[in-house]
């Protein structure tokens, strides 16, 4: 599909509501692009789900937002990025798309800038602690990028089954809630006693912060990913200037979903605090 090249917007994919956490953080540093949000609502929670179906339903969204006319998707899902993204980067249909619409297509993910700056120059060795999908966890993603960039790095993971569903039920806030995140943190924390950083590696989890911090100590930072994907992608454009001229620099966004948009309006605003009004598409 063709696209005037002055008109190209910018992508962010999650499988729900969670990529806003991500989406705010970059629509903060890079207020001037067009945006176009996709929550695949009907079909989350993808952290459960096999790699073959993260992949398939990840494409279709990807096609999706291309056909939108983004040129630079961002999967800001953890789960997606874990395990789809490396397979799209190098998918022939990817190539497929550049050649028939544009040869800047780019597709990015979450897990390799969260790690870049985990890592950054530490001089000491750090234990880092992982909060993740089950399917983040068993893919070894965060494992592998953290062990590329430092050998040493002790890193410990654990899967969080029930925090996207209360979550995306609008249940993370209640009293009940607190049992699962102590749970979870809890589990983590008896792995390795010397743990002093702990990646919220969930597009979801930023909206347990404050349950998480009462359940973790102190001392244990907490990195959270909106900041780290907004700086990363402000740099990555700056290297690009091929790709940054050719988005649209009309300080939009539009939100879609494969649910009721009804209803991601809804809880749209309250993630964002601010009026969000959704349309709903139906994926091929
Ligand atoms: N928000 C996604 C992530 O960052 C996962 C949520 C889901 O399980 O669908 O991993």
């Amino acid at each position: 599909m063709f696209h005037n090249i002055l008109f190209m917007k910018i992508g962010v994919f999650d499988s729900g509501y969670g990529g806003l956490t991500i989406l705010s953080k970059i629509r903060e540093r890079l207020p001037q692009y067009d945006y176009v949000y996709l929550g695949d609502n009907a079909r989350t929670p993808y952290g459960t789900r096999s790699f073959e179906v993260i992949y398939a339903y990840t494409w279709q969204c990807v096609r999706r937002l291309f056909d939108e006319g983004c040129e630079l998707v961002i999967l800001a899902c953890n789960t997606a990025s874990a395990k789809a993204l490396r397979s799209i980067q190098q998918c022939e249909l990817l190539d497929v798309w550049k050649t028939e619409g544009s040869d800047r297509k780019r597709v990015l993910g979450v897990i390799r800038p969260t790690v870049e700056m985990v890592i950054g120059d530490q001089a000491k060795t750090p234990h880092v602690g992982v909060l993740a999908t089950p399917g983040t966890v068993a893919s070894q993603s965060y494992v592998i990028e953290i062990n590329k960039l430092m050998p040493q790095a002790v890193v410990t993971q654990q899967a969080c089954p029930m925090w996207v569903p209360l979550i995306e039920a609008g249940e993370h806030t209640v009293e009940g809630a607190d049992f699962f995140v102590k749970k979870y943190v809890n589990e983590l924390l008896s792995k390795d006693r010397q743990i002093d950083r702990i990646i919220l590696g969930c597009t979801h989890y930023p909206l347990l912060y404050d349950k998480i911090r009462q359940f973790t100590p102190p001392s244990v930072k907490l990195i959270v990913q909106g900041d780290i994907v907004a700086s990363s992608l402000a740099d990555y454009l700056k290297r690009h200037s091929e790709l940054e001229r050719c988005l649209n620099k009309g300080g939009t966004c539009r939100y879609l979903t494969t649910e009721h948009p009804e209803k991601f309006s809804e809880s749209a605003t309250l993630f964002l605090s601010e009026p969000v009004s959704a349309e709903y598409v139906a994926l091929k």
